[in-house]
Order: structure tokens, then sequence, then C-alpha cells
């Protein structure tokens, strides 16, 4: 047996002004959209930009179900909007941002399990890393440069083939 160790790198701010303009104007988009979430349940309101190759920007928010599991995060949200209105465009970046009342949010929101596997899938397909920006509602921000710094080992459609 041997241990093999896998490591990811993520590249971290003190302030948004650090970022290149693009990133900093995407993440500012994601802000903007946590007004739009609908998260009566938890509270937690998330917001999601992404941008695309042709330049196109798409936005998103959490929304929640009084059944739990029907609810869907705000990064899948606009994920899926730039997919189905722009079929085929790579997805060059996504921004995150979340906010509370409930609490000071001092560390960057990080995306679910399930919104990583989705990030992976449109990854693959255009062969090219997304960047995805972080940030909650004050501290740091992280940004990582390829989903697998966000899902090391991930499940590749190739596992499905002979
Ligand atoms: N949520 C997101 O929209 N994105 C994340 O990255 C983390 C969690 C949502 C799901 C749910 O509506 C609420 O935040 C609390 O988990």
């Amino acid at each position: 047996m041997i241990e093999r160790t896998f490591s990811i790198s993520v590249a971290e701010y003190d302030q948004i002004s650090e970022l290149a303009l693009a990133d900093r104007e995407l993440l500012l988009r994601a802000v903007d959209a946590t007004k739009t979430a609908y998260a009566p349940y938890s509270a937690f309101n998330v917001g999601a930009a992404v941008r695309l190759s042709g330049g196109r920007i798409f936005t998103g928010s959490n929304q929640e179900n009084s059944a739990y599991p029907s609810g869907i995060c705000a990064e899948r949200v606009a994920i899926f909007a730039a997919s189905s209105q722009c079929p085929g465009d790579a997805i060059e970046a996504i921004a995150i941002a979340a906010s509370t009342q409930n609490f000071e949010l001092k560390n960057p929101v990080t995306p679910c399990g399930a919104c990583r596997q989705v990030m992976a899938e449109y990854q693959n397909l255009s062969g090219k890393p997304i960047r995805i920006i972080m940030k909650g509602m004050s501290g740091k921000v992280w940004l990582v440069n390829g989903v697998e710094n966000l899902l090391p080992l991930m499940f590749h459609a190739e596992s499905l083939k002979k």
C-alpha cells in the first residue's frame, strides 16, 4: 500500500479590489443576485453569476421549497440558465456570494458537492478550466482556477465508457 496525496490550490485576496476587473464585476453581479434569493427556510441568500466565453453573463439565486429537497442552489440556477440559453458556450468563470441577516458571514461561501459536480460536467465539455470566485459578507475572497481544485478525484463521463 502507498498513500497518495493530492493537493488543491486556492488564491486568497484581502479585498475585491485586488481581483482582475472582469472577475470583480462578475462577483458584484453575484452579490447583487443574492437579493433575488427565495430562502424563507434557511434565511441564507446565495447569488451566483456565470460568465460565458461569448461574454454573456447569467445570474441565479437559491430557490427554496417547503419540500426542502425540491429547492436548488444559486450556482445551478445560473449554470443551467446559461447552458440552456447559450448551449455549447464554455463557462469561463462563476462567482458566488452569500448573505444572511442572522450573523456576519466572514468566510467565503463554497459550493455544495452537487454544484461542484455540475461545474465539472461543463468544464469537461469545454476542456477549459472554470474560474470559481467565492465571497462571504466580509473577509477574504477565494478564487480557484479549475473545478479539480474544489472536487479532487471527480467523477468523469469517461468512467461510463468501456
Ligand atoms: N446554497 C446555495 O445556493 N449555494 C451554496 O453554495 C450553498 C448553499 C443554498 C441552498 C439553501 O437554499 C441554502 O443555501 C442553505 O443551504
